[in-house]
């Protein structure tokens, strides 16, 4: 039997992460909506797809729940996406009511399923999965680390002239405009960042990544980044049902990790099938330390707004 993923929220960022997810054909997939049709047409859709790329997956779509039982993961990207001039936590108020009730009413239905949230603001909404199912911090984590890198990695990579492959970027911290992109951990072909890049360049590459969220919803004027995202999720998801060990930036919970408690928060993680299984820590400099701490103290104030 094929594993079996369920994504809730069948707008641009769910049905985008379906589509990547399908291409690697590693697990039947279940797209949730409270729009009526919303997730049973681009499921539809998508399975009429597959014998074009000669996948073989069962892909449904609907608004209850119960499509989702015996889930092996339950992704959550259900919520409001920014508008222009917005920031990730103005969604907080929306959104935490829309991801608690996705959290619990999956829960019931997939008592052992592994959580990636990709709801935003990212970090709190991930605390808010997590303390609302009551399953170890473990099984719940978010996304936002991948797609943060991956947009300095293509930054990198257009600079130097250089391949993709070349660049291994890793940013830290929670998801918002205080992120963490560190220079000397990131590298090309092995040679740190802060090495082949000259300080201006680099920090401009910085400056942008914080803001790459941002100058993408300026673009588009109605809704957020979704392919990036998407594919994120599905390195994510691919991870765990393959059981990699892949260590990746995530959100994960911090229990004393850089001195941090009681949030999750954007670090290198290792993932696979039982979900989070190591946290690495980086050595810093002791600028991205108090930039770390920066950016937990606004995650911080913002899992407080939660009031649970
Ligand atoms: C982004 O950075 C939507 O937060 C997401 O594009």
């Amino acid at each position: 039997m094929r594993p079996k993923v369920s994504i809730i929220g069948a707008g641009m960022t769910g049905a985008t992460t379906a589509h990547w997810l399908a291409s690697l054909e590693i697990a039947d997939l279940v797209l949730i909506d409270v729009v009526e049709g919303l997730a049973k047409g681009k499921a539809l859709d998508l399975q009429q797809a597959m014998p074009v790329i000669r996948k073989d997956l069962k892909i449904t779509g609907g608004t209850s729940f119960e499509l989702t039982a015996n889930s092996d993961i339950v992704v959550i990207t259900a919520g409001l996406p920014r508008k222009p001039g917005m920031s990730r936590d103005d969604l907080l108020a929306a959104n935490a009511d829309i991801v608690r009730q996705a959290a619990i009413n999956t829960l019931q239905y997939s008592p052992q399923a592994i959580y990636i949230i990709l709801t935003n603001p990212l970090d709190v909404m991930t605390y808010l999965a997590m303390k609302v199912t009551g399953l170890p911090a473990q099984r719940v984590f978010g996304q936002a680390g991948i797609l943060d890198s991956t947009r300095m990695a293509t930054f990198v990579a257009e600079e130097l002239g250089v391949s993709v492959e070349n660049v291994h970027c890793y940013v830290l911290g929670g998801h918002g405009d205080e992120m963490v992109p560190l220079s000397h951990i990131s590298n090309v072909a092995g040679i740190p960042l802060d090495q082949v890049l000259p300080p201006e360049k680099l920090e401009a590459i910085v400056e942008r990544t914080r803001k790459g969220g941002g100058e993408i919803v300026d673009l588009l004027k109605m809704g957020s980044a979704f392919y990036a995202p998407g594919v994120a999720v599905a390195k994510m998801v691919e991870a765990v049902l393959r059981d990699k060990h892949l260590i990746a930036p995530v959100s994960a919970y911090l229990q004393g990790e850089y001195g941090l408690h009681d949030l999750y928060f954007g670090v290198a993680a290792q993932l696979g099938r039982k979900g989070v299984e190591k946290i690495i820590e980086y050595p810093l400099t002791d600028n991205e330390r108090k930039a770390l701490q920066r950016s937990a103290a606004n995650v911080k104030e913002n899992i407080a707004k939660l009031k649970i």
